[in-house]
C-alpha cells in the first residue's frame, strides 16, 4: 500500500511536470496514439503508457494502428486458467500466485498495464464473456480479485479492473442502457470494484461500454466522480473501453483519464483534437485536463516508469510460471458426480481407452475475443492423458461431434458468409460430417474397454461481443452422450467451457462427471491427473448450474440480451440468491464440489466481531482414504433480503485420517446468524 507521503511526493512531481507542459503535450497523454499506447512527452522524459489485454495472459502484439498481429514468436506467453477457473479454486493464495504470474509476464513483455481482471458479475449463464469473470457472487469475486490484483501489481505494472459497471451482457454492448437501482449496484455489482480500490489499491480501472440509467459508463460523472473518486477515493487512472466515449465535454468532466478506441483516427478521438479545441475556446477548463495528467503521472511514478528508482524487469514463459499455472489448474477442476466411485479410473494393463469429443483435443487459448492468448503451448486433455498414462494403455481418440466453426475452417471461413444456396450446402456438409463423426465414435466405443467423453463449449460460444441464445448443449452432444452411455454405462463425462449448459436429459444416468472452466496451458495435464487420481479434485462451482434457463432471474424476468434497455428487475436476487428466494433447486449449487475423499466439519465456533469481521474457528477431519483439500464455506443470513449469502471461505489441505483446526475471517458482525458448511444447501453447523 502506498503511503500518504509517497503519494504526496508523486503528486508534487506530477504537478511540476504538468506546469512545464504545452497543451499539445498534455493532450497526447490522455488518448490512444496507437491501439494500445498513449503518447509520450520525450522532452520531459515522460514515456508512453503501454497496455495489453488481459485476463488469461498477455495478449499478442498488434501493429500500432492496425488490428493485425505483428507476427513474432516473441509474444508467445503463458496461458492462465480463466478467471472463472481461478474462482473455482476457492483458494485466495492461488489467486495471488496467478496474479503474480500475470504481473511478471506483463512486465516481462514490456507492458505497463494489463487490462485485467474482469470483475463483472455473472448475471446470466448466456453472457459470452463470463469466462473472463469470476462469479455470480460479489463476495467470492472480490475475495479472489483482491489477491490477484496484488500479485499483478507487485511487478511494477498496473492492473486495470474492468468493466465498470454492470456490464453483464454482450448483446448491443456499445449502446444498451442498464436500468438498475443504487442499492442493487452497492450490494451486487459494485463490491468487487470497491474492494479492488480500497483493499488492493488497484492502479487503474476501465469503464464499461454500456450505459447505466441513461449515462455512458465511460463518461459518467456519477459513476466515475461521485462513486469511484469521491466515495471510494480512487486516485488511479480511469481508461475508457476501446471506443466507449462518445462526447468530449462529458468525458472531460467525468473522471475519465485516458480515451482508447478501436480506430486509427487517433487525432480525432474525443479527448484529442476536439478536447484541445474545446479548451482553447474556453468550453472546457484546462484544469480538468490537468487532473487527468496528475493521475497518469502519479501512476507512472508508482510503476517506476519515471523517477530514479529501478523498475523490476519481469519475465515470461518461465518454468516456475508453468508450474504455478498447473497448480491453479489442478485446484480448479470440479467433481460434480462420482457414483460407485467410478473416479478416479483404475486403468488395467493394456486397457483400451477411447476419448470422445472435440474438446478432448482442442486448444482454447486463441479464442474468445480480446482475452485470446498466443500460448507458448497448451496441453489438451488427450495429450495430458497420453502423457500421464504412457505405454501401458492404448488411448484412442474420436472427435465425435463438430463445432460450427471447425467446419467453416475446413471449407474456408468465407463459407459462413455465403448466400442462401451456399448456406444450404454448408448445412448439408455440416450434417454429413456430424453424422460420420458420430458413427465413427460409436463404432470405436464398441471396441474400447472404457470411454471418456470430453465436450462442452468453446470460444465460438464463449466470446466477446456475443451471447448464447439458449443454454442447450450444442453440436448434438446430448444425443451422442446418450448413445455412448448405452455402450459404456460407466462412461466419465467431462464438460469444458466458460458457462454451464443444459444437462437434464442425460445427467442422471452419468455416474462420474467433472467440470473444467477454460483452464490454461496446463489444463489438459491437470484434468488427466484428476481423472487418474494423481490429484484429488477440490474445485467448487463459482456459479449456479441451473436446470433450466428460466431458473435464472435475468431470464424469468425476460430482461436479458435486450437491445435498447435492460431492466434489472430482479434487484439483488442474482444467482443463488434468487434460487433461495424462489425456492428453486439448481442442478448443481453455487459452492458445490465433491472430492475423492470424505470430509467432515466436526466442530466450529465464532469469536466476537471486530469491525466488520468475525473470526471463525472450525475443525475439519478427512475421513476418506485420499489426501485432499476441502473448502469450508460460511454463509450469513441476510434478513432484509431473506437469503443466505457467502461471507467467508477457507481451503484446507488434509492427509487421509488427519484432523485440523483452522481459523479465518468472515465478513460478519455479532448480530449475523452464521452457517458453516459445504455450500448454502449443505450446512453442518449454525453458529
Ligand atoms: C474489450 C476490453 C478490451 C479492449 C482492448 C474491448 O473490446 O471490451 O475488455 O480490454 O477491447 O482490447
Amino acid at each position: 500500500m502506498m503511503t500518504e507521503n509517497v503519494t504526496e511526493n508523486y503528486r508534487n512531481k506530477a504537478l511540476s511536470l504538468i506546469a512545464k507542459m504545452s497543451l499539445e503535450e498534455k493532450i497526447r497523454m490522455v488518448h490512444g496514439n496507437e491501439l494500445f499506447r498513449t503518447g509520450a512527452v520525450e522532452r520531459l522524459g515522460i514515456p508512453a503508457l503501454t497496455m495489453s489485454d488481459g485476463p488469461c495472459g498477455v495478449r499478442q502484439d498488434f501493429k500500432p494502428s492496425k488490428w493485425e498481429a505483428i507476427g513474432t514468436s516473441r509474444d508467445e506467453v503463458s496461458y492462465l486458467p480463466c478467471n472463472s477457473a481461478i474462482a473455482a479454486t476457492f483458494n485466495k493464495e492461488i489467486a495471488y500466485e496467478a496474479g503474480k504470474v500475470l504481473g511478471e509476464e506483463t512486465r516481462g513483455r514490456g507492458k505497463d498495464m494489463i487490462l485485467a481482471p474482469g470483475v463483472n458479475i455473472k448475471r446470466s449463464p448466456l453472457c459470452g464473456r463470463n469466462f473472463e469473470y469470476f462469479s455470480e457472487d460479489p463476495y467470492l469475486t472480490k475475495k479472489m480479485a483482491v489477491p490477484l490484483i496484488k500479485g499483478i501489481q507487485e511487478n511494477d505494472v498496473a492492473a486495470c479492473i474492468k468493466h465498470f459497471a454492470a456490464n453483464n451482457q454482450e448483446t448491443a454492448r456499445h449502446e444498451v442502457d442498464t436500468i438498475v437501482d443504487e442499492e442493487t449496484l452497492n450490494e451486487i455489482y459494485f463490491p468487487a470494484f470497491k474492494a479492488a480500490v480500497e483493499e488492493a489499491n488497484v492502479h487503474a480501472l476501465m469503464g464499461a461500454y454500456n450505459k447505466i440509467n441513461g449515462e455512458y459508463c465511460c463518461q459518467s460523472n456519477h459513476l466515475l466522480n461521485d462513486v469511484l473518486r469521491n466515495k471510494w477515493n480512487f486516485d488511479g487512472v480511469v481508461v475508457s473501453d476501446w471506443g466507449g466515449v462518445d462526447d468530449t465535454y462529458e468525458a472531460a468532466q467525468s473522471g475519465l483519464d485516458i480515451e482508447m478506441d478501436v480506430t486509427d483516427d487517433f487525432d480525432n478521438y474525443n479527448m484529442a483534437e476536439p478536447l484541445k479545441e474545446a479548451i482553447k475556446n474556453g468550453e472546457i477548463s484546462e484544469s480538468e485536463l490537468d487532473k487527468k495528467l496528475e493521475h497518469i503521472l502519479i501512476l507512472m511514478q508508482r510503476l517506476h516508469m519515471i523517477g530514479t528508482e529501478a523498475r523490476k524487469n519481469g519475465s515470461y514463459n518461465t518454468f516456475a510460471h508453468q508450474q504455478k499455472l498447473l497448480e491453479a489448474a489442478e485446484e480448479s477442476i470440479v467433481l460434480l458426480k462420482n457414483e460407485d466411485d467410478v473416479l478416479p479410473i483404475k486403468v488395467k494393463d493394456k486397457e483400451k481407452i477411447l476419448i470422445v469429443g472435440e474438446n478432448g483435443d482442442k486448444k482454447h487459448a486463441p479464442g474468445g475475443g480480446s482475452a485470446e492468448i498466443k500460448a507458448l503451448y497448451e496441453v489438451t486433455p488427450l495429450q495430458g492423458l497420453q502423457m500421464e498414462l504412457g505405454g501401458n494403455a492404448e488411448i484412442m481418440y474420436a472427435q465425435g461431434y463438430i463445432s460450427g466453426a471447425d467446419i467453416a475452417q475446413d471449407s474456408g471461413w468465407q463459407a459462413m458468409s455465403l448466400k442462401d444456396q451456399e448456406n444450404k450446402d454448408f448445412d448439408k456438409e455440416y450434417a454429413e460430417k456430424s453424422k460420420s463423426l458420430r458413427e465413427e465414435a460409436i463404432s470405436m466405443a464398441k471396441e474400447a474397454d472404457r470411454v471418456i467423453f470430453i465436450g462442452g463449449l468453446n470460444h465460438d460460444e464463449d466470446k466477446e461481443g456475443y451471447d448464447r441464445k439458449d443454454m442447450s448443449l450444442p453440436f448434438g452432444q446430448a444425443e451422442l452422450i446418450a448413445e455412448l452411455q448405452k455402450i459404456d454405462p460407466d462412461m466419465i463425462v467431462v464438460m469444458i467451457g466458460g458457462n454451464p449448459c443444459e444437462m437434464q436429459s442425460w445427467v442422471d444416468s452419468v455416474k462420474g462427471m467433472l467440470y473444467m472452466f477454460y483452464n490454461g496451458m496446463e489444463g489438459g495435464r491437470a484434468l488427466a491427473e484428476v481423472i487418474l487420481g494423481k490429484v484429488n479434485p477440490s474445485g467448487r462451482l463459482p456459479v449456479s448450474f441451473y436446470k433450466r434457463l428460466e431458473d435464472c432471474s435475468a431470464h424469468s424476468n425476460g430482461e436479458f440480451a435486450k437491445k435498447d434497455e435492460v431492466v434489472y428487475r430482479e434487484g439483488v436476487y442474482v444467482g443463488y440468491r434468487h434460487l433461495q428466494k424462489a425456492e428453486i433447486d439448481p442442478l448443481f449449487a453455487f459452492g458445490y464440489g465433491l472430492s475423492y475423499s470424505e470430509f467432515e466439519i466436526t466442530s466450529g465456533k465464532r469469536k466476537k466481531s471486530t469491525g466488520k469481521t468475525t473470526e471463525i474457528s472450525v475443525e475439519v477431519a478427512n475421513k476418506g482414504k485420499y489426501a485432499g483439500a476441502f473448502v469450508i464455506e460460511v454463509f450469513k443470513y441476510n434478513p432484509k433480503y431473506d437469503y443466505k449469502e457467502l461471507c467467508g471461505f477457507e481451503k484446507v489441505r488434509l492427509s487421509s485420517g488427519e484432523k485440523k483446526q483452522v481459523s479465518f475471517e468472515a465478513e460478519a458482525v455479532d448480530e449475523d446468524k452464521l452457517y458453516i458448511g459445504e455450500n448454502y444447501r449443505s450446512i453442518s453447523l449454525e453458529v
